[in-house]
Parts: structure tokens; C-alpha cells; sequence
């Protein structure tokens, strides 16, 4: 990344720029129930604007492999290649389910570091604990009983573990997680999908999210540890494995150590700019808002070097501007 200031800001802006259009285009499917039709129009229009952009970039995390996803996939160049060298990891749409049924925390999601400053993973599991600033480090570890975490979270918060409040994904898997946590008297907040958007509400102290834990994408844990880079928290994560075929791809991508727990600059290092914009609303970031001739968008954009946050409000013209095609 261009070691200048102005760059760096000009990154900034850019990456909202990318965000808010793959939001604008995913938005035009909200309710449709078509999934495909959601996340196809999120991806070509995050390809579209990346490739507008005086950068050269190379996408770390990305739709997939090369050969799997068309494009966005891992190791595509994107950019006019005039700007400066930087690595990408997206999630061109985060909740495409959601987008897809209507419901909330859905984003469109990309970060930029610079070259090497993401751990490549591949589209697996990994296992995520989370919380916000301004606690002592190692406050909480992924290796301890949920019991032990919510206790010692509690008492620096100085509240009891149950007006904690975590978050997770509602799944199967996990029921013995949920178990353990309730039986602490710590609530639960159950979320369908978007664990990007669920890591962040633990950083953000008017979402009401104290700790996010349980199992969620890798590529997303890479995503959410870059923008507690910005925001400030502490992060860790763990693949999940299920088989040997993703333990080989791990290995192939240079993962020598499988059981790693990767801390937050593990996950995303150096200078690193994050930026989300709401496709559907969540704690964070309103949804996208259809307005005669045009659409509303909310977009956070973070800076590491600086630990500035922005929200941006965009007013897209869709006669005028391109903010639509
Ligand atoms: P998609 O947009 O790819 O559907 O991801 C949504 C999501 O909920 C992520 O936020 C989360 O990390 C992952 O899916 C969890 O995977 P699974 O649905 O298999 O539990």
C-alpha cells in the first residue's frame, strides 16, 4: 500500500465506493428469493467498480478459487494497476440467504492491506471468539470454558455475567455452545447469518453485544479481524477442519501449523482499510433506502494507521450517476 497519507485516505474512500455498489446492485434482488441472482449481482458489481480503481490489486480472499468462482476469485489481479500494490479480501456479499428472504445484517464487506497483510484461508470453518476495546489483552480465550470467559469478561466490565449479552450464529452445531453459555445465565443473541456484522456489534457498544463466539466462515473471521483493526478489540480464531480434503487445501495455500489460533494481526496486519456498506439493516449500518431517482446507502470505512471510523451517508443519483449499472 502506497506509504503516503493521502493514498491511504484515498483508499479509504475508494473502498466505499466498492462496497456501496455491490450493496446498490445486491439491493435491487432484496425479498426476490432468487440467492444466485443476489449474489451474482453483488460480485459483478464489486468486479466492475474494483476494476475502475487507480490500484493494483490482488485479491487474497476472495468468491473462491481460481478455476471455481468467475470472478473475484483468489490470486485475480483487479485495478487499472496504476495505483498502489495492495491485497484484497472481500466478501462481496455477506448474507446473500439474507438478502435473498429480506432479512437484516447483510453487507457487502472488502479490506485492504498491504502486500501479505491477510492470512489466506480457505472457504471453511473457523472458530471465533471476539469482544471490543478498552479490555485488558487475553481477557477471554477461545481455549477456555465459555463459564471462565463470560466470568472474567464480566469483571472487567464490571457487570454480571448475566447482563452479558453474546452473540452467535443459530446453528446445530452449536447446541452444546448454547447450552453451556445459558447455564452461565449469560443471554443469547441468536443471529440467522452474518457473523462479520455479528463480530463487529461486539466492538460497537450501542449494538448491545457484549462477546461474539461459535463457528463461522474463515474467509469472514479474516474480514472481521481486519476491521477490529481498525476499531479496536481483540479477536481469535481457529480453522475448523471436516475433512482431509480442506486440511490439503490448507496446507497448499501455506498453512504449516492447522491448529493454530490466529490472533487479530495474525488475521490482518500492517496497515489495513475495512470498509462495509448495509445492504439490509443491522445494528451498525442502516439498509439500502429506494428514493425517487435514486437509493440511500450507510457505509462504515476504518483506517488502522489511524483508528479513525467513518460513517459515510451516500445519495446516489441513479440518472446521472452509475451507481445502478
Ligand atoms: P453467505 O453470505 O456466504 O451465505 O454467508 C453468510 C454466513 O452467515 C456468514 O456470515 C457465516 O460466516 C457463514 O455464513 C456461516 O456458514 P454456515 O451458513 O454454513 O453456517
Amino acid at each position: 500500500m502506497a506509504k503516503d497519507v493521502v493514498s491511504d485516505r484515498n483508499l479509504a474512500l475508494e473502498s466505499v465506493r466498492v462496497t456501496e455498489s455491490a450493496a446498490l446492485a445486491a439491493y435491487n434482488f432484496m425479498g426476490g428469493g432468487d440467492e444466485k441472482a443476489v449474489d451474482q449481482a453483488a460480485v459483478s458489481a464489486m468486479h466492475r467498480t474494483l476494476n475502475r480503481l487507480a490500484l493494483d490489486g490482488t485479491v487474497r480472499i476472495g468468491e473462491g478459487a481460481e478455476g471455481e468462482a468467475e470472478k473475484l476469485y483468489v490470486g485475480e489481479t483487479l485495478g487499472t494497476g496504476d495505483g498502489p500494490k495492495v491485497d484484497i479480501a472481500l466478501v462481496a456479499l455477506e448474507g446473500t440467504t439474507i438478502v435473498a428472504r429480506g432479512g437484516p445484517n447483510a453487507l457487502a464487506v472488502i479490506a485492504m492491506a498491504e502486500d501479505g497483510g491477510f492470512l489466506t484461508v480457505p472457504n471453511i470453518y473457523m472458530d471465533k471468539i471476539a469482544v471490543g476495546p478498552g479490555l485488558p489483552d487475553g481477557i477471554v480465550d477461545l481455549d477456555n470454558e465459555p463459564a471462565d470467559n463470560l466470568a472474567a469478561l464480566a469483571d472487567a466490565k464490571g457487570t454480571k455475567v448475566t447482563d452479558l449479552v453474546v452473540c452467535m450464529l443459530d446453528r446445530p452445531r452449536h447446541a452444546e455452545l448454547i447450552a453451556k453459555i445459558r447455564e452461565t445465565g449469560a443471554r443469547i443473541r441468536l443471529i440467522q447469518d452474518g457473523d462479520v456484522s455479528g463480530v463487529i456489534a461486539a466492538t460497537q457498544p450501542e449494538a448491545g453485544v457484549d462477546i461474539f463466539l461459535g463457528i463461522g466462515g474463515a474467509p469472514q473471521g479474516v474480514l472481521a479481524a481486519a476491521a477490529l483493526r481498525g476499531v479496536g478489540g481483540q479477536m481469535q480464531g481457529r480453522l475448523v477442519f471436516r475433512n482431509n480434503d480442506q486440511r490439503t487445501e490448507a496446507q497448499r495455500l501455506g498453512i504449516e501449523d492447522l491448529e493454530r489460533k490466529y490472533a487479530t494481526e495474525d488475521m490482518a496486519s500492517g496497515n489495513v482499510t475495512f470498509a462495509a456498506t448495509g445492504v439490509t439493516y443491522s445494528d451498525m449500518l442502516e439498509g439500502v433506502r429506494h428514493v425517487p431517482g435514486g437509493a440511500i446507502t450507510h457505509s462504515m470505512v476504518l483506517r488502522s494507521t489511524t483508528g479513525t471510523l467513518r460513517f459515510i451517508e451516500g445519495h446516489h443519483d441513479f440518472i446521472r450517476g452509475t451507481a445502478k449499472t
